[in-house]
């Protein structure tokens, strides 16, 4: 494994992603492989190595850093990326990058976010249809409409929409801070937008009234709170992590929830012999790879936006310089403004 200073990663013990710092020669496929070898076989490296080279090649040429969030498969997340973490990581590190153009490994709304904190730098998406349940499930026009609804309500915005969306909002959060936000602002009701369940999620920690939304993760509203029992069945002693976005009914079933820097954290700290985590398919593949002692139990769902980050999109975007995100600079303003307070927060 590289040294911290070679390339900024979180380590096994859930600690937040550091900024690439300096650029000494970047590690080549075959002494990349060691990080992943217990997920790619040896027969299939091949198949990646040419375009591990050449990424780490053009990040130099193009004073470039990689961003992943840890929903990316661990060839991107373990072998290219610079920068990995969860969305509140994400976006907090990407104001303090130092590098002209960023590449997002992740979906379109964290690239938006990394352009808010970084206007003049360029910022890639491999793929624009890189999307997301929840931030398709509001417009701009929805949170006029629910202000006007309900009149001197503060909005809180999780980070999963629009920057447009952003623009109409007063604080975001995440699910690393949202419980933080919402009680930060000293009021005795909120509307929360876009994941009804994250809502109702924080709603359950907090003396706070929430009005939510109607949007849903599309992967992790999957998970039941009867997979839960029937994990616990066949699994006895398995520990259970369950992501916020999941349904309050199966958060109330684990035996912790946090966000994915939350899940890492935990199990860092605890080191639980047996576990699940309730969220994305790649989440226990990186995690897993950290911590090859302790054994995890995967049931999966896949984020089809997500996994539409490849190796090869991420080499065509460093070649072709695509696909920029560009946000109206009038939007951007507002938006900023409401990730800033955010992160004025924790
Ligand atoms: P976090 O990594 O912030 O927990 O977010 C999970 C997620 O679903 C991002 O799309
Ligand atoms: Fe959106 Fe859910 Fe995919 Fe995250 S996992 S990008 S919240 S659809």
């Amino acid at each position: 494994m590289a040294s911290p200073a070679e390339t900024a990663r979180i380590d096994s013990r859930g600690g937040a992603a550091l900024a690439l710092k300096s650029r000494p020669a970047a590690p080549a496929s075959r002494d990349l492989y060691a990080r992943v070898s217990h997920a790619i076989p040896a027969v299939e490296w091949p198949v990646y190595a040419a375009d591990i080279d050449a990424i780490m090649t053009l990040k130099r040429q193009r004073n470039a850093v990689v961003l992943a969030h840890n929903y990316q498969t661990p060839e991107i997340f373990h072998c290219v990326s610079d920068i990995v973490g969860d969305s509140l990581a994400l976006a907090r590190e990407a104001m303090k990058v130092d590098a002209d153009v960023i590449v997002l490994a992740g979906v379109h709304f964290m690239a938006e976010t990394a352009k808010l904190m970084n206007p003049e730098k360029t910022v890639l998406i491999p793929d624009m249809a890189a999307g997301c349940s929840l931030a398709e499930s509001i417009t701009p026009e929805d949170v006029r409409r629910l202000r006007a609804r309900h009149p001197g309500v503060p909005v809180v915005t999780y980070v999963n929409t629009s920057a447009a969306v952003k623009a109409e909002s007063d604080v975001c959060c995440t699910s690393g801070n949202a419980r933080e936000v919402v009680e930060s602002l000293g009021v005795p009701r909120v509307i929360m937008i876009p994941d009804e369940y994250l809502a109702r999620n924080v709603a359950a920690q907090t003396g706070v009234e929430i009005i939510p939304w109607r949007g849903r993760c599309e992967v992790h509203e999957l998970f039941t709170a009867a997979d839960v029992r029937e994990l616990r069945e066949d699994y006895p002693g398995v520990v259970v992590l369950a992501h916020p976005e999941c349904a309050p009914e199966v958060v109330a079933e684990a035996d912790f929830s946090g966000s994915t820097a939350a899940m890492q954290a935990y199990v860092g700290r605890e080191r639980p012999e047996r576990l699940v985590l309730l969220t994305e398919c790649s989440m226990s593949d990186n995690l897993a790879l950290l911590n090859p002692s302790l054994d995890f139990v995967r049931p999966c769902n896949l984020c089809p936006h997500m996994k539409r980050i490849s190796l090869k999109n991420i080499r065509r975007a460093l070649e072709n310089m695509e696909h920029e995100v560009t946000i109206d600079p009038a939007v951007a303003e507002r938006a900023r403004l409401s990730v800033e307070r955010m992160l004025q927060v924790k």
